[in-house]
Order: C-alpha cells, then structure tokens, then sequence
C-alpha cells in the first residue's frame, strides 16, 4: 500500500485530531497552525487540547508518522491537503469563510511548486457551494495549475468532543465528497483501513449532509425540550416518555434527553448558519428558527422556575452547578450556563458557580462571581441551586444540598432527584 502523505491545515480540535488519526493509520501527516506554541506542544508529544485517547496517539506517532510546522513546506509534496481551519459565525449568522480563504490561497501557492497531481480536501463545515464556487477559483488562480492537476474535495466531520479521537476511528460511515472519480479514489484509499461505509457525494452535497446532520441533532433536543415543556405542564415526566419513544427504531434513542438546552462549539452556529443560507436562498426555515428559539428559552424557564420558589431573586445566593456546554469538557462556547449566569445577576442575586473543569474559562465571561473548588462550597447557605451541565458527579450529590439555607434545586439535566429538586422539563 502507497503510503499517502498528507498535510493538514489548521491545529485545532478537528485539525489536530482527523492529523493524529490519520498519522495513526500510517499516513504521513504534517499538521500546520500559525500558532508556535501549539506546534511546538504537538511536538513535544503534548496534545493543547484535552481529548480522551490523543496523547496516546501523539505519544505513538510524533517523530515517526506524525509532525507539526508553521511552514506550509510539506505542501509541495502532500498528496492530499486537508484543509481544518475555522468557520466562525460571522455578524450577521453567516460562516464567516476568511479562515478558509486565506488557508486555500496559502496552500495553493505552494501546490504551484508540486509536479504531481494532488487533491485539496475541505473538512470545516462550509455552506453548500464553497468547494466548488470559492476554494477551487482560489486555488486554481494562486497555483496556476490547469483543473485536471488537482482534486477537489469535501468530507465533513461528525465528531464529539471528548470523544472526538473515538468517533474519528469508529465512524458511522465516511461521507466523500468528491469532484471526480481521481479526486474520490484518492480520498477513499486515504480511509482504506476504516472498515465502514464510505458514501460519495458530490462536494456540495457532501457541505449539506454535515449542516443536516447537526440540525438534526439539534431538532430532536429542541423537539424533547419542547415536549418536555409540555409533559411538566401536566405533570409527566418527560424522560419516562422519551425512552418509550426512543424505543421506535425509526426514531432512535440518542439526542433526546431535555433540559437546559444545546450548547457547543457547532449546534447553535450551525443550525443559525443553515437559517441564514435558507433566508437567503429564499426559504423561509420555520422549524430551524423555531429549533434556536426553544433553545433560547430553556435557561429563562429554569430562572421563572426558581423565582416561582425562591421569590425575587436580588440578594438571594444563588449555586450554579456545571458551566462547561456539556460535561467532560472545559469548554464554555455557547454553554447553557451563560445566559442562566447573566439572568441571574441582572435579578440581582449573588452567583457561586462550581465545575470540574470550566470555572477559569466561565472566569474570563463573568470574572465578578464566586468560584467554588466544590459543589458543597457552592451549594453552602444558598438561597437556590441550578443544575446546567451533565456532569456524572452531580448525580451522586444528596447530602451536599443540607448546606444549603433552603433546599429549592431547578435541574436542568435530570442529574439529581430527593426533596426540594425540581426538573426544568418533569
Ligand atoms: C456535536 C455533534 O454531536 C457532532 O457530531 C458535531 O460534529 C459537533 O457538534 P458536540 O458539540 O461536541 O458535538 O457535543 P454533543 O455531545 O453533541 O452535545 C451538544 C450539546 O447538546 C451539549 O450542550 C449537550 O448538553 C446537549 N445535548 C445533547 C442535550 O441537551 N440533549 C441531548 O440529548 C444531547
């Protein structure tokens, strides 16, 4: 088997990660970030970001498969050039494509020096059409080459993180969007190792299946925290009726657990990016907008809920249990946390906030509440308790909650049950 070199634009979660499995899987991988301090942690065998598994495989495969460089050096001589920067959400909810501009440029100025043909990948999530309509022109125009010198590609991620590094080895199938049958070929001999369903797609096609898949996802914590709503409404429990539903294997079990709401670094961009693409292309996404506008409403529903018990809230102390999006996680982007954290202090009442591993980043956000080394700290004399992050630990808490002056505890992610705990959806 050819081994295929492969250079990855981009050292962030998706870029080091899809760099360090490939490299584990005997590619021969050059990851390139701008950062130097990130290149030189990966070269150390450091991995920046924490993902279950990674170090392992740095550990494994720096020096042997696997380098970082802030030079584009290895571009010349990659045979497939992924491409794994940033598509922020820009001012207006759009993916803001700058990133992706300026990484296709660079690397095609530096294909201009290849003699072999050579396929340019896209993983970012990009709207439909980038491919085809920015990155090829770009690339094209700053290689100089001629279309059939270089392949055009797209393959989305479908990755968690946390769990990123076992999704990327244990995926449900591999979707290839390709401009060509070269450019497919070579992208499915990149995945050859990976014994699952490849799907091949046009790049376009390939851009929408990953906007889909995650609105999707979202759609089904919407549609739960909705139904949620109701079922508290009349007094049911909407995790008895969910795992009854689930069981119809037309609808699944997954992603319909209700509560706080979906945070994260791709849920609520995406499913706002795919909103401003169908605007724009002149539909009008109804049940898009209404997936943000539940999720929205969730932590206001957990503030009313607390005041319905609690009273007005200016002066009360408030413990807020979990800031990271989701647990396992330090990562605060878009957590549900946030806007819980902002109402409550414009009620007026006092926030001390506990997490295993997010309070330095939620610092950065709010440096002007308490911070809590334990959940028993935060919990200690307070008038009221949210519960906004699944994390494993706060199902074991019970005896923590006595400390507090008044046991009135909203859960947000059905963590915990006893006297005094209400959940937002049951
Ligand atoms: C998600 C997708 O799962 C992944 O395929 C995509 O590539 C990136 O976005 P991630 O953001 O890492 O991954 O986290 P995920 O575990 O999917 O959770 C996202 C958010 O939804 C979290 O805030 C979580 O608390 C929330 N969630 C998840 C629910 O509220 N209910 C659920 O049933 C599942």
């Amino acid at each position: 088997m050819h081994i295929m070199r492969v250079s990855v634009i981009g050292g962030g979660y998706v870029g080091l990660v899809t760099g360090a499995c490939f490299a584990s899987r005997n590619a021969e991988v050059t990851i390139i970030d701008c950062d130097p301090k990130k290149v030189a942690a990966i070269n150390r065998k450091e991995p920046p970001i924490y993902e279950e598994g990674l170090l392992e495989i740095l550990n494994d495969c720096v020096g042997v498969t696997l380098s970082a460089s802030h030079s584009y050096d290895s571009i010349p001589d990659a045979d497939l050039i992924y491409i794994c920067v940033g598509t922020p959400e820009g001012a207006d909810g759009s993916a803001d494509l700058s990133y992706i501009r300026q990484a296709v440029t660079d690397a095609g100025r530096r294909m201009q020096e290849s003699r072999k043909y050579q396929v340019l990948v896209v993983k970012s999530t990009v709207p439909p059409g980038t491919v085809q309509n920015i990155v090829k022109p770009a690339v094209l125009a700053a290689s100089g080459k001629r279309e059939e010198e270089i392949g055009f590609g797209m393959n989305p991620e479908f990755l968690r993180e946390g769990r990123a590094v076992h999704d990327f080895l244990n995926p449900d199938r591999i979707v290839l969007g390709a401009d060509g049958d070269d450019a497919y070929s070579r992208m499915a001999s990149l995945y050859e190792s990976f014994d699952v369903m490849k799907i091949r797609t046009s790049p376009a096609a390939a851009e929408m299946i990953k906007y889909t898949a995650n609105a999707f996802l979202a759609t089904k914590i919407s549609f739960s925290n909705e139904i949620g709503n109701i079922c508290k409404q009349l007094g049911l429990d909407v995790y008895e009726v969910m795992s009854a539903v689930g069981h119809d294997s037309r609808i699944g079990p997954l992603f319909l657990n209700a509560g706080a709401g979906f945070g994260g670094s791709c849920f609520p961009k995406d499913v706002m990016a795919l909103v401003h693409l169908a605007t724009a292309a002149g539909v009008d996404p109804i049940i898009l907008k209404a997936v943000l506008a539940v999720n929205e409403n969730q932590p206001g529903r957990m503030i009313r809920l607390l005041q319905e018990r609690c009273g007005d809230l200016a002066g009360k102390r408030i413990a807020v249990l979990g800031l990271a999006f989701k647990d396992n996680t330090d990562d605060i982007r878009e957590s549900r946390a946030i806007p819980a954290i902002q109402l409550l202090k414009d009620a007026g009442a006092y926030v001390t906030a506990y997490d295993p591993m997010a309070a330095t980043a939620m610092s950065e956000v709010f440096p002007d509440i308490e911070y809590c080394r334990t959940a028993a700290a935060a919990l200690s004399h307070a008038d009221g308790a949210l519960i906004m992050t699944e994390w494993p630990e706060f199902c074991t808490l019970s005896e923590e909650f006595s400390l507090m002056r008044r046991q009135i505890i909203i859960d947000g992610r059905h963590m915990v049950t006893g006297p005094g705990v209400e959940g937002v959806c049951w």
